[in-house]
């Protein structure tokens, strides 16, 4: 059978694509090599799939080189275009904090979704296919697969980035990328838990502990909760921040958001008598206060520490300074930031500007958002502008 769109990669974008193109009356033809669609939406947001977010048309949430290229996809696909769909399933669904958007039930409802709106769009899905080589010529794309060639004068790479190997993900994409000469921009792990240094490793004790902080690199900042691990740092304040970080760069943490930078001098004058411990053991769980006190080599009682050394150690607790020794890598990153070039890319239906019919969508693109369903939106949105033109 011929085809007039092959899709690679049936994840998140490639399935969006794909239903757009299938529902415009195009012959689509998907392609993965797992053995199951929506592989990623399957185990997102704990199970239950944090689909968009309230606030995920909002350009600068997304980390491109060219920041502005993502607006035009996005703004044409608003969160709430999905939500129609999840609202038209009858997929219950609920927000949460910072505008989150999440299935009361299964993430399992959002791939049983996409897969019918597939259906309906007379999408075939074909899956365990493995591409061996891709050709252009006479304005068709030749895909050599481990089920024999298949052809289409349209070709769309939703293979995502290379985050976590281990459910299938490759740097493919940005093979595809080389081989039609785009560029491609430094791929590095994003979302992901950082590890600590020697220095630091007081805090391996720590493992489990969590506490409100405001993360902060460079002049990007985030309040959210962090969460001790046994290698260093996770949670979504660090998660964050992780995709602004460079490896060498430097994290401030303020681990007491809500107080004044004097708050231990203060402390001083209202309990004399206290213990610096006990007071930091009111702030802190009793383990950081702990790690904390022995850190900041500040012992006894208030009354007998200096103001100056209280307002020291006031200031270290408003602005923790470290620096992270790493992060835990493409095994543990739930996004990757980089790959493909938007520069060699149009916005309106992500075709290669010098190479007609060939498309790339979705995490496999210089497109990286924020936690919090920003991915998502960015893999419905780029899925279906390439979906409307392919
Ligand atoms: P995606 O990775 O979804 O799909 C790519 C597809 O291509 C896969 O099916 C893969 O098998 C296939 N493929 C790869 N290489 C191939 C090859 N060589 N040949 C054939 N097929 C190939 N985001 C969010 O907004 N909310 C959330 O709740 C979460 N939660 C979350 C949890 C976890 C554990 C992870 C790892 C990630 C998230 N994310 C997220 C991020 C989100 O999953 C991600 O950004 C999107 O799935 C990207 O969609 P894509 O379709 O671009 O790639």
């Amino acid at each position: 059978m011929a085809f007039d769109v092959i899709i690679i990669g049936a994840g998140a974008a490639g399935m969006m694509c794909a239903l757009t193109a299938g529902q415009r009356g195009r012959r689509v033809l998907l392609l993965d090599h797992l053995d199951r669609a929506g592989a990623k939406i399957l185990v997102s947001g704990g199970g239950r799939c944090n689909f968009t977010n309230v606030n995920g048309g909002i350009a600068d949430r997304y980390l491109s080189a060219n920041p502005h290229f993502a607006k035009s996809a996005l703004g044409r696909f608003a969160p709430g275009d999905f939500v129609a769909m999840v609202d038209a399933y009858g997929i219950a669904w609920h927000e949460k904090t910072l505008g989150q958007l999440f299935c009361d039930g299964s993430a399992k409802q959002i791939v049983a979704m996409l897969a019918d709106e597939c259906a309906k769009g007379g999408v075939e899905t074909r899956l365990l296919t493995r591409i061996v080589g891709i050709a252009h010529a006479d304005g068709m794309y030749r895909v050599e697969t481990s089920a024999g060639e298949v052809c289409a004068p349209s070709l769309v790479i939703a293979t995502g980035g290379p985050s976590i190997p281990k459910m299938g993900a490759t740097g493919f994409a940005y093979d595809v990328a080389r081989q039609f000469g785009l560029k491609v921009v430094e791929p590095r792990p994003a979302l992901v838990p950082l590890t600590l240094g020697a220095d630091d490793r007081l805090f391996e004790q720590l493992s489990g502990v969590s506490l409100d902080v405001i993360a902060s690199s460079g002049k990007t900042s985030f309040r959210e909760a962090a969460l001790f691990t046994h290698r260093g740092l996770s949670g979504p304040a660090i998660l964050q921040i992780s995709s602004y970080w460079r490896n060498g760069g430097e994290i401030a943490l303020d681990l007491l958001p809500d107080a004044g930078a004097t708050m231990l001098v203060d402390a001083k004058a209202a309990r004399p008598k206290a213990e610096f411990r006990t007071v930091l053991r009111d702030l802190f769980a009793d383990r950081l206060a702990d790690a904390l006190a022995d850190r900041l080599a500040l012992s006894g009682t208030m009354a007998g520490l200096k103001d100056q050394a209280l307002a020291d150690a006031g200031g270290r607790l408003k602005g923790w300074r470290f620096t992270p020794s790493g992060s835990e890598g493409f095994a543990k990153a739930e996004v990757t930031i980089g790959g493909v070039s938007t520069d060699g890319l149009d916005q309106k239906g992500l075709m290669a500007k010098k190479v007609p019919g060939l498309h790339f969508i979705g995490e496999a693109v210089d497109v990286t958002g924020w936690l919090g369903g920003y991915n998502f939106q960015w893999a419905w949105a780029s899925g279906r502008a390439a979906g409307e033109v392919a």
